[in-house]
């Protein structure tokens, strides 16, 4: 049986702990791409150096070339600038764009099939700029935020309960940004409603601390931002589409007539598949929910209206 083809496109902390986590989940052979020379191909090495211990069958190799990408299942792109202290996604955006195009455009003339999965900030405009610039139907074409922000919800929830993070369900929604909507209506411990177990200003705290998860681990690194569980969350994704899981994740995933988004990626539950997203999942708002949702999109749209405003004299 042929492997999976990964590429990951950025070789920084998110791009080669992609790597570290496919490769010690036997997903695939992976391709390290980055814009320095030498160093995709001496993490790819000392990760292949690795497998005989941790016992991997995975071909890694580094490479700055999009020829050694081509044929590729799933492109992942981690290439940009990461936020220092005191910046928010949002100032990353002139850099990563021209990044992000720059990259898609070559990726995609290697691997016009594959399923693009997108990390590079502010992650929802960097969904839509990998979208224009590669042309490819809008199911190939999806970000990770979701996952993590989930993730990082339900290690809360888990901390303050002291229970297994493995029964902790959560759904949540909106763009990459402090105006995300976790959704303690549809979050359960074990079945059980989180909202009868968390006092309401418990959980409300729990939900601010995840709406600042990623400022909070700036502050503590200054150097950069978070990696292990935002690659955790990106490999989850990789692993539904190659192993055709049809997963319900929640991802940036385009919206058009789906809760009247008008044609944005924006964090919504979806089913991934070989197929890329294979479905958008239209959960029913209340009147707040609904508030809070379309103020996120309304950011995100704003972003996205850079980009195009910005687009030919990028
Ligand atoms: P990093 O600085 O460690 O790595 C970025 C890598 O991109 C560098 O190795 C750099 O050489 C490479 N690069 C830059 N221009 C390139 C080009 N034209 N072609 C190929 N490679 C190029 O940064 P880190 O921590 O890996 O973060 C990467 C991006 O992911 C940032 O924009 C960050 O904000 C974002 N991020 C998004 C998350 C999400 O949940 N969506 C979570 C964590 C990070
Ligand atoms: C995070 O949330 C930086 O977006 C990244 O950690």
């Amino acid at each position: 049986m042929r492997r999976a083809k990964i590429t990951i496109i950025g070789g920084g902390n998110v791009g080669a702990t992609c790597a570290h986590w496919a490769a010690a989940k036997e997903l695939g052979d992976i391709v390290l791409l980055d814009i320095v020379e030498g160093m995709p191909q001496g993490k790819g090495l000392d990760l292949r150096q690795a497998s005989p211990v941790e016992r991997f069958d995975s071909n890694i190799i580094g490479t700055n070339s999009y020829d050694d990408t081509a044929g590729s299942d799933v492109v992942i792109i981690t290439s940009g600038i990461a936020r220092k202290p005191g910046m928010s996604r949002d100032d990353l955006m002139s850099t990563n764009m021209k990044i992000v195009r720059s990259v898609s455009e070559q990726a995609a003339k290697a691997s016009p099939n594959a399923v693009y999965i997108l990390v590079s900030n502010p992650l929802d405009a960097m969904v839509q700029t990998a979208w224009k610039a590669t042309g490819l139907p809008t199911n190939q074409i999806v970000g990770q935020a979701g996952i993590l922000d989930t993730a990082r919800y339900r290690a809360f929830i888990a901390m303050e309960l002291n229970c297994s993070v493995e029964d902790i369900t959560a759904v949540l929604m909106g763009g990459h940004g402090d105006d995300m909507v976790p959704l303690p209506r549809y979050t359960s411990v074990a079945g059980i409603p989180v909202t009868e177990l968390i006092a309401k200003d418990k959980l409300d705290a729990i939900v601010d601390r995840t709406r600042k998860g990623g400022a909070e681990i700036v502050g503590l690194l200054k150097t950069g931002s978070a990696y292990y569980a935002p690659a955790a969350a990106t490999v989850q994704m990789a692993e539904a589409i190659i192993k055709d899981k049809k997963r319900i994740l929640p991802c940036a995933a385009y919206c058009d007539k789906e809760y009247g988004v008008g044609g944005y990626f924006v964090g919504v539950p979806c089913t991934l598949g070989t197929g890329g997203v294979e479905n958008v999942i239209e959960l029913k708002l209340t009147d707040d929910e609904r508030k809070m949702f379309q103020a996120s999109v309304d950011h995100v749209k704003e972003l996205v209206g850079w980009v195009e405003k910005n687009w030919s004299a990028a």
